[in-house]
């Protein structure tokens, strides 16, 4: 089974700097069978659709609206990504958590919407530091499965990917050992086959993000029950992500 490098640009790049990006990167990853994908500003859609199209590489949006349509300034919607030629967005990074008060009701709805108009989805979910500390972590996952995938059908499953990114890995160059990645996955796991089946939970794709470098990836990849990466600072060194891709 392939796995998926994904790379979070974040608010990263212009437009503009992100076609040249991708003139010293595409040629790097010719010959790469990872499954890469890009979660991108929506800005950066029009010169996706037109550069990454004879490739494989799909992009995604780093968040859609809750609502539909209608009064909501400054947010785009679930057929507006779709309609840009998105493969999928990302829902619930904790820095949207954090600083847009996204709750998880909210996120649901968003899942719900993504799906609605065949938007593959990324959930991010992970504990922050205070919640590993007082050892936490598995009550806040399972409170954010619980509520993030509440009344999906298990079929619809097949186009979500849990990304698993503790709060306080993210950009901080700390990172769980590989032992207690492969010890929350299987937790994640856990808390799918409660809400669905055992099935599904074995089947789902999880990938872990958090402070992955080109040096410390291996390790990452490596783990039991972990499918993939989902990679933010790194991807800045187009060298570094197309190595980590390869
Ligand atoms: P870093 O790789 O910079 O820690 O970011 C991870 C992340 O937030 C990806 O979504």
């Amino acid at each position: 089974m392939k796995k998926f490098v994904v790379g979070n640009f974040k608010m990263n790049t212009t437009p503009s700097e992100f076609n040249v990006y991708l003139d010293e990167f595409l040629p790097r990853i010719k010959d790469c069978k990872a499954n890469i994908m890009f979660c991108l500003p929506a800005t950066h859609f029009c010169v996706a659709k037109s550069r990454l199209e004879a490739t494989n590489i799909k992009f995604l949006a780093q968040n859609i609206s809750s609502e539909e349509k209608g009064a909501f300034t400054g947010e785009i919607s679930n057929v507006m990504v779709k309609d840009c030629g998105a493969y999928g967005t990302l829902i619930g990074h904790s820095e949207l958590r954090k600083r847009l008060k996204e709750t998880p009701e909210s996120i649901n709805q968003k899942i719900i919407r993504a799906l609605a108009v065949n938007l593959k989805v990324i959930l991010c979910i992970g504990e922050t530091k205070y919640e590993r500390s007082t050892k936490k972590t598995k009550l806040v996952l399972k409170r954010q499965l619980d509520t993030a995938l509440k009344g999906l059908y298990e079929n619809e499953l097949k186009n979500i990917i849990i990304a698993y990114e503790p709060v306080w890995a993210i950009g901080t160059g700390k990172t769980p050992t590989a032992k207690e990645i492969e010890n929350t996955v299987c937790d994640i796991r856990s808390i799918i086959a409660e809400n669905f089946t055992v099935r599904s939970s074995e089947k789902i794709n999880i990938l872990y993000g958090g402070s992955i470098t080109e040096s410390n990836f291996g390790q990452f990849v490596k783990i039991k029950g972990i499918n993939g990466l989902l990679v933010g600072g790194a991807k800045k060194k187009k060298k570094s992500f197309a190595n980590i891709c390869k």
